[in-house]
């Protein structure tokens, strides 16, 4: 998902690497390319500065906890719809999310490293609200999320994934995507009946599935060369 799709060649325009479709737009606007991590930077800092200059710390850090959990999201189903939007509809805004996944996923990086700096905080000032309910499942799942988006930041260049190799590159990125979609599904799916706002992001977040099922169908039937997504 962190793909390594965009480079910029010499003369400043972008020029498309190998794992691209050949068409995405190439026209930059204000927010293409590393400026949407700065912007994921920024948008971690605002939530920060908001949430930690309100009431308790404890409270506080849930709060940053929760927030950062929902930008998370946003970024990551940016990322995880690009393909298949552009497969389904293509149009000006699905190609621009296509040329910039990568940086779509540097932004949800950047916004769950919020997300583990908060976690840390919250179990180093209040271990035993913290650890009274985590669930040892929970932090397997998270902890290997983690793990997975490390790798996938790690591996977004194209200098990374030509050293990885594009079958380990794709089998990494795949299993990492899936297993990020999952622990929100079953984040905000687990409290879709109590929570009318969890019941609409895990909507959204099977929406983006049912997306990538839909498009993988019409690619396979175009042509199986272009049916992974
Ligand atoms: C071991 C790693 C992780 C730990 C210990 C952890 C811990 C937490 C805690 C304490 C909360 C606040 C719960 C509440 O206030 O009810 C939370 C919320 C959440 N986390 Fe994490 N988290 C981890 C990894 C992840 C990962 C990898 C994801 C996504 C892929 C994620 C997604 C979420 C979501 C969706 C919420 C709910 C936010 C909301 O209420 O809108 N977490 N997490």
């Amino acid at each position: 998902m962190v793909a390594p799709m965009t480079r910029t060649s010499s003369a400043g325009s972008p020029s498309v690497s190998s794992s691209s479709p050949p068409d995405v737009g190439a026209r930059l606007t204000a927010l293409d390319g590393p400026r949407l991590v700065a912007l994921a930077a920024a948008v971690l800092a605002v939530e920060a500065a908001a949430t930690l200059a309100t009431g308790p710390l404890t409270a506080s850090l849930g709060e940053l906890l929760r927030v950062t959990a929902r930008t998370s999201l946003a970024w990551f189903l940016l990322a995880f719809v690009a393909r298949p939007l552009v497969a389904v509809a293509p149009s000006p805004a699905s190609k621009w999310l296509l040329r910039n996944r990568r940086y779509l996923g540097l932004g949800l990086a950047v916004s769950h490293a919020g997300h583990l700096a908060a976690i840390v905080a919250f179990a180093a000032v209040a271990p035993t609200a913290f650890w009274a309910d985590r669930e040892v499942g929970t932090l397997l799942a998270g902890g290997l999320a983690y793990a997975l988006l490390a790798a996938m930041a790690a591996t977004s260049t194209d200098r990374a994934a030509a050293w990885l190799g594009r079958r380990r590159w794709r089998a990494l990125h795949t299993a990492g995507m899936w297993t990020l979609w999952a622990v929100f599904a079953v984040s905000y799916g687990g409290r879709a009946g109590v929570s009318v706002l969890a019941a609409v992001l895990a909507a959204l977040i099977a929406g983006a599935a049912a997306l990538r099922a839909l498009a993988l169908v019409r690619t396979r039937r175009r042509g199986p060369r272009r049916a992974a997504a």
